[in-house]
């Protein structure tokens, strides 16, 4: 856990547009592409096409960058956020090596925690991890997010075939983990 006097503060992307590139070059680095469930190269047109959707008016996906102190190091979304269902699917990730391992994992999903649940009073959030991600997988478990199920063999990834496991929490279930969310903010 990182305890010095920088904080880690949020900036929608729409915000943050030069860092486009930034963000582009994190996608594609392969720790964190490997890990996703898309794991192709993403090119400069694609990218464009997605900064087109993200944190508009009446979009579903809303992405936010992450800052420790100004230097900016990941990044956080909501996708598929459906207001009918009070649902959103979240997704995080570390884009700066020296940064992850440190406790930067906790502050991102007590945000998206604090965000999906508290600023959009939203019922449900899910998330998908690769079944080898072990890193993800016990980070989500301490955070409250249950087990949901299992689809076999779904992502092809570079090392074959693997499981992606679904992850969930309830706003009935919020209450009882946000006080360590709350303490995972930095
Ligand atoms: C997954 C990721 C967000 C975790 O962030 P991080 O800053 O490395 O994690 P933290 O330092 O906050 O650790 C949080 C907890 O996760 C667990 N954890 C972290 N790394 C772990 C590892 N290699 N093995 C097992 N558990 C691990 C620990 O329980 C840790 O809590 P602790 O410090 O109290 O023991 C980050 O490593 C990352 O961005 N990886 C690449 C992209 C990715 O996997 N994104 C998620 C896709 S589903």
């Amino acid at each position: 856990m990182i305890k010095m006097n920088r904080k880690v503060i949020f900036k929608d992307l729409t915000e943050v547009p030069a860092l486009a590139p930034l963000i582009l070059k994190w996608r594609n680095s392969p720790e964190v592409r490997a890990q996703m469930l898309r794991q192709h190269l993403i090119s400069e047109e694609e990218h464009a096409r997605w900064l087109e959707t993200v944190s508009k008016a009446g979009a579903s996906t809303f992405v936010r960058v992450a800052f420790w102190g100004d230097r900016p190091f990941g990044v956080v979304n909501l996708s598929d956020v459906d207001r009918a269902f009070s649902c959103a699917l979240w997704g995080l990730y570390i884009g700066e090596p020296d940064l992850r391992g440190r406790g930067l994992g906790k502050a991102l999903l007590a945000h998206l925690l604090f965000w999906g649940f508290e600023e959009l009073s939203l019922y449900r959030l899910y998330a998908s991890v690769l079944e080898k991600n072990t890193a993800a997988q016990v980070l989500y478990g301490k955070a409250g997010f249950r087990d949901e199920g299992v689809w076999k063999g779904h992502v092809l990834t570079e090392r074959g075939r693997q499981d992606l496991l679904w992850v969930g929490m309830t706003a009935p279930e919020w209450p009882r983990y946000r006080e360590k969310a709350k303490n995972w903010l930095l």
